[in-house]
């Protein structure tokens, strides 16, 4: 039997992780929720759109012979997560998550942590602000009740659907970007507060990293319940387990 992996993708760490598995000449496949219009290009074959919940993917898996899942999904993707852990522990696929640490607020941090977007848009409940909305492109329809603050946006596709704020500015841009970036937006925008989902990882920090430079109050959402699985925090674990998990090595798949 050799490798037949199955990547739950939607991050640069999923990326990344395609790379090293086409480089090493391991078959696998990049799931994509089909939520992006365009995207990023990517080293392996793709499929696009979700499973059918617990039993399309447990459906999928079994027609497909993967013989690994690597949920590289974002940490706040819980119900594709949740999904995974269900659908590999009926079949007795190895499953292994590739995840971040969360972020952890600094001495001088002004973080107001909420459990949920709930919270987040409970905590907006204040005078007029500016604020710099960083929940992705879902969630935006829930922070209508606050309606006396600007807001900017920064999305990678330009909204399909009138936006329910009567004051606020789309920036299109897909990350990663750099503090440099973050402050020259946060600076000429004059944002006054942050609001973002505690992603952790590099690719989008900056924003943090900048509220932090400026002063600004953060409005934290931490993240949702996943039930246990097993977790990784670099690509190279992620390589050493499956080469260690009962199918043809990575270095006889290498030929090396
Ligand atoms: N949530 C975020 O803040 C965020 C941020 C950046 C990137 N992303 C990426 O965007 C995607 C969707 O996130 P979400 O929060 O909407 O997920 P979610 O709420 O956990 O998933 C909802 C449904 O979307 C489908 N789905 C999600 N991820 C999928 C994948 N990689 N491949 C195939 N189907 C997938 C599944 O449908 P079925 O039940 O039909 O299988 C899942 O039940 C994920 O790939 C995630 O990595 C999310």
């Amino acid at each position: 039997m050799t490798h037949n992996l199955l990547v739950l993708g939607g991050t640069s760490e999923a990326t990344a992780l395609c790379q090293r598995l086409s480089e090493a000449g391991i078959r696998a496949t990049l799931s994509y929720a089909g939520r992006v219009a365009r995207p990023a290009r990517q080293a392996l074959p793709q499929r696009i759109g979700g499973f059918g919940g617990v039993e399309g993917l447990i459906a999928y898996l079994r027609n497909n012979a993967i013989t690994h899942v690597i949920d590289a999904t974002h940490p706040f993707a819980a119900q594709m997560s949740t999904n995974a852990v269900a659908a590999c522990a009926e079949l007795g696929v190895p499953l292994v998550a590739l995840t971040r640490l969360p972020w952890q607020a600094e001495a001088g941090d002004d973080w107001i942590n909420v459990s949920d977007i709930a919270g987040a848009v409970a905590a907006l409940q204040r005078p007029a602000m500016r604020v710099m909305l960083a929940v992705g492109r879902m969630h935006l329809a829930e922070f209508a009740p606050n309606p006396q603050h600007f807001y900017l946006l920064r999305l990678i596709d330009a909204p399909d659907a009138p936006l329910p704020f009567p004051d606020c500015e789309v920036v299109q841009a897909r990350g990663p970007f750099t503090l440099a970036d973050d402050l020259e937006l946060m600076r000429a925008q004059r944002i006054d507060l942050v609001v973002s989902k505690n992603a952790g990882g590099g690719g989008a920090s900056a924003k943090i990293e900048a509220a932090r430079a400026l002063g600004l109050p953060v409005i934290m959402i931490d993240r949702p319940a996943i039930p246990a699985r097993r977790e990784m925090h670099s690509v190279e674990e992620v390589l050493a387990f499956i080469g260690h998990s009962g199918v043809a090595s990575i270095g006889t798949e290498r030929g090396v």
